[in-house]
């Protein structure tokens, strides 16, 4: 039996709400396996903990997660800047992995969506560096072309791995010449190395239009970090909400795995998140963790749930609490065979 230690930090908001439906999975997707378990070590972080401590992020969180396996995070609310970025930046997971898929029986604009943003997470406007003054403002965009060709490797490995065809990188060079057009060389150097994959270059605003026009022809879409974060939130407006979104944070060692969404203040309380998007990102989990056995199992559990209908949330057209869809995935997993 393989024992993970997961860093889990519930947050603000839903997060708390999405964190226990995800920990209940987890338990009986170890229950049914067999050969996982998992050791949650809950931490604290984001607005409550602000409130309590006067720190968003405690001393301490960050040196437990990082003696974690891995770590599963939620949401923050206003002190995400202070919690995900330095968690992000302090542990270099450059990688911004974002998949949008459409499962079954999720109200989504197209049928036929099924991509990966590859979202640069350490450079960019994301670095906070900059300043103030009564009136004026900088925020200074940093690319560099070690963090650009890492993050283009990984995208055209993930496409080879994952048997996809082509690499789309969206930038906008023809205006930021400076950190684009580095971003974009880069990009081009590591397709050359890549041959077996389709490369191709788009400028930002005319991919967030063709997005909704016509999804189905994206692939792996390679970019920087704030483009990465815009044009995600918009795919996973395509395939159900940002209930249905995932991703992962991801480093040479180190990962954190966390739905899109935020805290979501509008329903925060009522007990009616969507815990697919925290679920699915326990499945990337799972898959970095090479537990390939239990990541499909967990997926095929949502899809049967999903695909039955019966305890959906409001997001999704039904009428179901946020327990009733985790219970419903922790029964099928139940009686899975491994
Ligand atoms: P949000 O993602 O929290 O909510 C946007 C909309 O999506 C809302 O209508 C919400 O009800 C809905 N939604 C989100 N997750 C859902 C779920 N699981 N099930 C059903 N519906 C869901 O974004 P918003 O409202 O812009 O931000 C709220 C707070 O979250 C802010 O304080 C922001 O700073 C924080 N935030 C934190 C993030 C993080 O922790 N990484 C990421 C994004 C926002
Ligand atoms: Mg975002």
């Amino acid at each position: 039996m393989t024992r993970y230690s997961i860093a889990a930090i519930p947050g603000d908001g839903i997060g708390p709400e999405v964190m226990e439906a995800v920990v209940h999975v987890l338990e009986a997707l170890s229950d049914a396996q067999g050969g996982v378990c998992f050791d949650f070590v809950e931490l604290q972080a984001g607005d409550g903990a602000k409130a309590e401590t006067g720190m968003a992020l405690p001393p301490g969180t960050l040196g437990a997660v990082e003696r974690s396996d891995a770590c599963l995070f939620a949401a923050v609310g206003e002190t995400a800047k202070e919690v995900i970025l330095p968690l992000r930046q302090g542990l270099d997971l450059y990688v911004n992995l974002r998949p949008a898929k459409v499962y079954p029986n999720v109200p989504h604009a197209r049928g036929d969506v099924d991509l990966v943003i590859v979202r640069e997470n350490t450079e960019g406007l994301y670095t906070r560096i900059g300043g103030r003054g009564p009136d004026w403002g900088v925020s200074l965009r940093v690319i560099t072309r070690r963090g650009s060709e890492r993050i283009a490797r990984f995208a055209f490995d993930l496409a080879e791995r994952e048997g996809r065809r082509r690499v789309t990188c969206v930038h906008k060079a023809n205006v930021l010449d400076a950190t684009c057009g580095l971003f974009v060389e880069a990009c081009r150097d590591v397709a050359a190395e890549h041959p077996g994959i389709e490369y191709e270059e788009m400028i930002v605003d005319a991919c967030a239009m063709r997005l909704i026009l016509e999804p189905e022809r994206f692939d792996v879409v390679l970019t920087t970090n704030m483009f990465g974060d815009i044009l995600s939130d918009e795919a996973a407006g395509l395939i159900g909400g940002l209930g249905m979104a995932p991703s992962g944070n991801i480093g040479e060692g180190h990962a954190i795995f966390e739905p899109v969404h935020g805290t979501a203040p509008d329903i925060a309380g009522e007990g009616v998140a969507n815990p697919m998007a925290m679920i699915l990102s326990a499945r990337m989990m799972l898959e970095w963790l090479e537990e390939r056995e239990a990541a499909a199992a967990l997926e095929e559990a949502v899809v049967e749930v999903l695909r039955e209908g019966k305890t959906l949330t409001p997001d999704l057209g039904g009428s179901s609490g946020t327990g009733e869809g985790a219970a419903s995935v922790s029964r099928r997993l139940a009686q899975k065979e491994f």
